[in-house]
């Protein structure tokens, strides 16, 4: 398959996440994110598509990133970290595109702090995957494939 719209997605990280791999290892662990990018990459390409990772600690960079991925992707996936609870913004961008968005976090949010547990992201998103570490962002990759397929 070539590299366009249809075969790719994007999986997009918000703050803080540029430090997994010593960051709060007991809640984190210890993969780093170039590790979520190869075992992210590595169950797209199984899955058939290419993906575009990235990460920022800015919210208009994710703003930015979800329209373009709005534009240029087929799906994407995304762990806005700490913005999750408070960016109206990153709602209101993923709610005006029209491509599927799956909310990823490392961590069990909901068997978190209070704050935590709201997120400004589920609504808009297809799916939500939280609390397997790593793994959920194979399961996240296999959930947007299955679903892109169905749509197609
Ligand atoms: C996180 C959970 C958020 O509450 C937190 O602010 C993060 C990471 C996760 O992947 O578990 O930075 O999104």
């Amino acid at each position: 398959m070539s590299d366009n719209k249809n075969n790719l997605i994007y999986i997009l990280n918000g703050p803080n996440l540029n430090l997994l791999g010593t960051r709060e290892v007991d809640i984190y662990g210890e993969t780093t994110l170039a590790d979520l990018q190869e075992i992210s990459s590595a169950k797209a390409s199984e899955c058939g598509y290419a993906c575009d990772f990235r990460q920022t600690n800015t919210e208009g960079e994710l703003v930015d990133w979800i329209q373009e991925g709005g534009r240029s992707a087929a799906g994407i996936i995304i762990n806005a970290a700490a913005y999750t609870h408070t960016s109206v913004a990153i709602h209101d961008a993923i709610a005006a595109i029209d491509v599927p968005v799956i909310e990823v976090h490392l961590s069990n949010i909901f068997a978190r702090e209070d704050y935590r547990h709201h997120s400004f992201v589920s609504d808009v998103s297809a799916g939500v995957i939280c609390g397997f570490g790593a793994n959920g962002y194979k399961l996240a990759v296999t959930a947007l494939a299955d679903l892109l397929q169905q749509g197609s």
